[in-house]
């Protein structure tokens, strides 16, 4: 039997300008490690908390998207009562917009399957890690954990049955993604949304989206920008983005196809193709940043990266 099971997961991009709620993509090379352990005391209700955001997260085990999901997933086994350790290295900054608090229910959900001999497949995994999203933000949505836990590029057709199809998208695009200094938490960036909008705007963002999809698939990238065109969250979360506007201007004029915020924000980020340089983009998006007094983080990523991966399991020589 395995003692314990340390996960890596990756860092996500959300909605993907049109596709609100039900399109992300893993990125390469960021993410949350997790290890699940079988404890020998009680099951405590606090994780510990390692890393260098550490201190931005809650360490109670209810309210933290690493713990929630794994309790999520030992309700739905009816082991409520197992002593599991959850240890938490927080490497993605809180609130940026870059899936954390869904790369740290991945890990742990992906972590605490395999401590149990897998009794899910990765699919499986996607609900538990959704109540982690809502232990964390208040709503449990799935475009962050689900590309966190399956790699690629993964689409929600539907939450309600939860039908989740990832995409092999051609290679050739990259993305960059700059993760500005400032944190909105997504339940803010939630809350500035409309509710409803006139069926002429529904009509359009479908467009774009299916436009969208299209031309990721085919590899017409002019369709790719022309699509990624967002009219419910990018007009009224650009609010809580100072610089937005300009970053997304530089990154179109330095040759990215298309530019938008990445999930909830303040990160933004732009796909690049062909012979236009991924550094210069992100160059120019740093730049504008900075003349709106923000620093940044650059990331730069292939649209398809892998998901949640093992990293260690530790085995018990107890049978
Ligand atoms: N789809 C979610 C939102 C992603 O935009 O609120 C949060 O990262």
């Amino acid at each position: 039997m395995k003692k314990s099971v340390t996960v890596f997961a990756p860092a996500t991009v959300a909605n993907i300008s049109c596709g609100f709620d039900i399109m992300g993509f893993a990125l390469k090379g960021a993410g949350d490690v997790v290890t699940v352990s079988v404890s020998d005391g009680p099951a405590g209700d606090e994780i510990i908390l390692k890393g260098r955001y550490a201190g931005s997260v809650p360490a109670g085990r209810s309210r933290n998207s690493a713990g929630a999901s794994a309790d999520a997933m030992l309700a739905a086994l009816g082991r409520k009562e197992m002593n599991i350790q959850i240890t938490l290295e927080k490497n993605l900054p809180v609130g940026s917009g870059m899936g954390s608090s869904a790369a740290g229910a991945a890990a742990s959900v992906y972590a605490l399957n395999s401590l149990l001999g897998s009794p899910f497949d990765t699919k499986e995994l996607i609900p538990f890690a959704m109540e982690g999203e809502r232990a964390a933000c208040g709503t449990a949505h799935a475009d962050n954990v689900a590309p966190s836990l399956l790699g690629g590029f993964v689409l929600i057709r539907s939450y309600d049955p939860l039908d989740i199809i990832t995409v092999k998208i051609p290679e050739g695009i990259q993305c960059v993604v700059i993760h500005p200094h400032i944190e909105v938490k997504t339940s803010d960036a939630r809350r500035v949304l409309r509710k409803d909008f006139p069926l002429s705007t529904v009509t359009r963002q479908s467009a774009n989206t299916a436009a969208l999809m299209t031309g990721l698939l085919t590899g017409d990238f002019d369709l790719v920008g022309r699509s990624m065109n967002d009219l419910l969250a990018e007009p009224r979360r650009t609010q809580l983005i100072p610089g937005f506007h300009s970053a997304k201007k530089a990154a179109l004029e330095a040759g990215a196809i298309g530019c938008g915020i990445s999930g909830s924000g303040p990160s933004v980020f732009a796909l690049c193709t062909g012979n236009v340089s991924s550094e210069a983009v992100g160059s120019a998006m740093q730049k504008a940043f900075l003349a709106a007094g923000l620093s940044s983080d650059l990331i730069i990523s292939p649209l398809m990266a892998p998901g949640a991966s093992l990293i260690n399991a530790e085995i018990n020589d107890i049978q």
